[in-house]
């Protein structure tokens, strides 16, 4: 006989054990989970949520983000659920909360009518996401070697995909960069890139762009450093007809508003003037625009990358940079380091500018055996583009069709034979290592290495500046030593250290 009884124990056990099972999932979960109810109140939250947010679950369940203050949004930021209530949230945020910078998305579970019954919330932690890639690329055997393998492989694919295929990927710093730029391009934060001047900070803006889904939409980009000062604001922010004198009658889209729905890209920021700054910082805080001779503000959704080849830090320590626009900028800081902490990627990037400029050149130049080592031993002040620049002036003024050492510039081949000189200078004896002997020579090695470097650098330089920018010292300490040695500046005419 049909037994209803049973019928509906049967039936509360199948609910029990999916409750079990759904509880079981919510907690093994290593990413952060909060679910939140249509008040904004925390229902539930799981244990990897309480270890990465810091609170345990007793303190925040049945409290909304407002009474958490500092939890997740800082005073006086909107919270979360203000935004989705909004209506503005974004498909991933990055929020810096007391202890870490965290990655949030949001789920919502909504009624018919389109009202929220739960929001979910998932937080994972950019430290240790970034600390777990730092370890495993300390790591180059074994396993962790081909999982590095394996992660170049990917991000050249990604690369390629992208229509970036003349990117060289060829070293462990750059390949970090690449894959720290696939992991935050879909993330809506603003990025500060830093790097010397040619080290592919406009490189790396594109593909941030190119890989985030804004990608549709034209990539914007403004030289702070290349506009007059007068009119740096009315190029960000626009203005209205009858603005100041030289305006135009129609008035003028700012290019903020230019890349509504799109990127825009703040080249040398260090240049902005403060005046700017301060309207740069106010914008970044509520995405507004109020262009210059107008009433109307303007909402506009634009992502900022900006970038510096200057130390922003030490600009801001001197008072030419505003503190607070810095943090508000370097939201996600990426930095990629000049070419002469990356010289294994020196020889791929020959071969492939060679191969490049062969063929547009239609050539077909080889490299003697020593030129590959002497441009490996060279230091690049400019970079990846001052190499480029130079494989492009061999490949089209070489003598024969094999470029030698005497096709190379004349500081190229002086730098690297100092360098040479310097490295196969006689070892101290080993039993001087330790006595009071090998104290003094050692010392006096150092002081004729650096002796040797800076009359090399003293013949082709035009101040202490630019020696301390080609040996990577302070300009102060430059004059110093040049007055140690008596060196003095200029075959080329300069006379002003
Ligand atoms: N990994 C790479 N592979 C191939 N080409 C590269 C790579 N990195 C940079 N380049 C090339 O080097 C040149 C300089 O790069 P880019 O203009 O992006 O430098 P930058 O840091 O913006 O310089 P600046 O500070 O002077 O504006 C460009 O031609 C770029 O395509
Ligand atoms: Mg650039």
């Amino acid at each position: 006989m049909f037994d209803t009884k049973s019928q509906l124990n049967d039936s509360l056990r199948v609910v029990a054990d999916h409750r079990r099972l759904n509880e079981a999932i919510f907690e093994a979960s290593s990413d952060g989970l909060a679910i939140l109810d249509g008040q904004g109140r925390f229902v539930q939250v799981n244990r990897a949520w309480e270890h990465i947010v810091g609170r345990p679950r007793k303190a925040v369940v049945g409290k909304t983000e407002r009474e958490l203050e500092g939890v997740l949004a800082k005073p006086g930021e909107p919270t979360v659920w203000e935004r989705v209530r909004l209506g503005s949230v974004p498909r991933t945020m990055l929020i810096k909360s007391e202890r870490d910078t965290l990655v949030v998305s949001v789920k919502l579970d909504l009624e018919e009518n389109g009202a929220v019954r739960n929001a979910i919330l998932c937080v994972r932690s950019l430290g240790r996401l970034n600390d777990l890639k730092e370890r495993l690329s300390k790591y180059e055997i074994g396993d962790y070697g081909k999982i590095d393998e394996f992660h170049a492989a990917q991000l050249k694919a990604l690369l390629r995909a992208s229509g970036f295929n003349d990117v060289v990927l060829a070293g462990q710093a750059f390949r970090r960069v690449l894959s720290l730029v696939a992991e935050i391009a879909d993330l809506d934060a603003t990025v500060l890139i830093s790097g010397e001047t040619g080290t592919g900070k406009g490189l790396v803006a594109r593909l941030i762009h190119r890989l985030s889904r804004r990608a549709s939409h034209p990539f914007i980009e403004l030289n702070c450093g290349a506009i007059p000062e007068n009119l740096v604001e009315s190029e960000l922010f626009g203005y209205q007809r009858g603005a100041f004198t030289d305006a135009l009658r129609t008035g003028k889209k700012g290019q903020l508003e230019a890349a509504h729905g799109s990127s825009l890209f703040l080249d040398e920021v260090s240049q902005l003037p403060l005046a700017a700054q301060v309207k740069l910082l106010k914008f970044l805080d509520d995405k507004i625009i109020f262009p210059l001779g107008g009433s109307a503000p303007r909402q506009v959704d634009v992502r900022i990358i900006a970038a510096s080849n200057t130390d922003l830090r030490a600009l801001c320590a001197a008072g030419k940079f505003r503190h607070d626009l810095y943090y508000r900028l370097e939201v996600i800081p990426l930095t990629i380091p000049p070419l002469r902490e990356r010289r294994q990627e020196i020889g791929p990037l020959v071969e492939h500018f060679v191969g490049c400029f062969n063929l547009e050149f239609n050539q077909n130049r080889t490299l003697a055996p020593d030129v590959l080592s002497i441009l490996e031993s060279y230091h690049y002040p400019g970079n990846i583009r001052e190499l480029r620049n130079l494989i492009a002036r061999l490949v089209i003024s070489a003598r024969d069709q094999q470029i030698t050492r005497d096709d190379l510039p004349e500081n190229v081949r002086a730098a690297a034979s100092c360098a040479g000189r310097i490295a196969e200078r006689v070892p101290l004896p080993s039993a001087q290592i330790g006595s009071a002997d090998g104290a003094i020579s050692l010392r006096r090695h150092f002081q004729d290495s650096e002796r040797e470097i800076l009359e090399h650098y003293a013949r082709t330089c035009r101040s202490a500046r630019e020696i301390g920018r080609q040996v990577g010292m302070h300009h102060s300490s430059v004059v110093r030593k040049l007055r140690k040695y008596q060196i003095k500046l200029g075959a080329r005419g300069g006379s002003n250290p």
